[in-house]
């Protein structure tokens, strides 16, 4: 079977954060993944990407039982939630970019001409070719997320799992993420599984969601049944409304505590 799929799946560090998580995740599908501080949306992203193996339960990929390790998961690219990189990293914004082909490069192959090509357009698309030949550290952690962005975009996978794109990016920027994942989304059939805090952006985008609570609560279904005031408001034990506007609902977070 295409696509994805989590079968009783518990993830977590020695004690469960979830417990019996099921899903499939079908190849072209944009997935969100929402909720609080803490409620483990980076540690189901790492445990599907095979970094953090799981309490319990399978993965398959395309069918595949890759619980463990498997081949097939060169085809799921990621960029990781930000962390600061150290100001004596030398690589330039391109070289980083480029270093996205690394694990589809065979053993004793290099970059070619035409890499570089592809790795520039894709720089443009996200108004980063005037930065290609700036140390990576020198850019503005903005800049470091488009580039990362770049990076996970160039190895043509069939997933991209992105663990908050657009915190810490400016509005037209955001946007411009957003519309670049739904285009290659559509027009190439990428999945997409993106973990965000920012609900007002994905609306127009997202088919599934994925809303983690505390104590291993979780919910899963599309933006309707689950972005709605009475489950947001209890999963952020903070009150949630939904403000319809010319441009799609807008989430307005009130003062009112529960
Ligand atoms: N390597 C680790 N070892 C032990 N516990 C960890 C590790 N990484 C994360 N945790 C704990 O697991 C829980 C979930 O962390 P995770 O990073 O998945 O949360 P999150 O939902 O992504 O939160 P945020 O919105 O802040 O990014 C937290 O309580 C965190 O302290
Ligand atoms: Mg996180």
């Amino acid at each position: 079977m295409e696509g994805i799929t989590l079968e009783d799946l518990s993830i977590g560090y020695k004690r469960p954060l979830i417990s019996s998580l099921s899903v499939h995740m079908a190849e072209g599908e944009f997935w969100v993944v929402v909720g609080p501080n803490g409620a483990g949306k980076s540690t189901l992203v790492k445990t599907i990407l095979g970094i953090i193996p799981p309490l319990s339960g399978r993965i398959l990929i395309h069918g595949k039982d890759c619980t463990r390790r498997c081949d097939e998961r060169r085809f799921l690219s990621y960029v990781p939630q930000m962390e600061s990189y150290s100001h004596s990293f030398p690589a330039t914004a391109l070289d980083v970019v480029l270093s996205g082909l690394f694990p589809r490069l065979g053993r004793f192959e290099r970059v070619r001409e035409k890499d570089v090509e592809r790795a520039l357009r894709w720089m443009e698309e996200l108004h980063l070719k005037e930065v290609a030949d700036k140390p990576f550290s020198r850019l503005s952690g903005g800049q470091q997320r488009k580039v990362l962005i770049a990076r996970a975009l160039i190895s043509d996978p069939h997933y991209i799992f992105l663990d908050e794109p657009t915190t810490g990016v400016d509005l037209r920027s955001s946007r411009k993420i957003l519309e670049l994942l739904d285009r290659l989304h559509k027009e190439k059939g990428f999945g997409i599984c993106m973990v965000t805090h920012d609900i007002n952006f994905v609306w127009d985008y997202v088919d599934r969601i994925i809303l983690l609570g505390y104590g291993g609560k979780y919910f899963i279904g599309n933006k309707e049944e689950i972005l709605n005031e009475e489950l947001l408001s209890r999963i952020y034990q903070v009150q949630v409304k939904i403000v319809e506007t010319e441009y799609g609902p807008i989430f307005l977070v009130g003062d009112k505590h529960f």
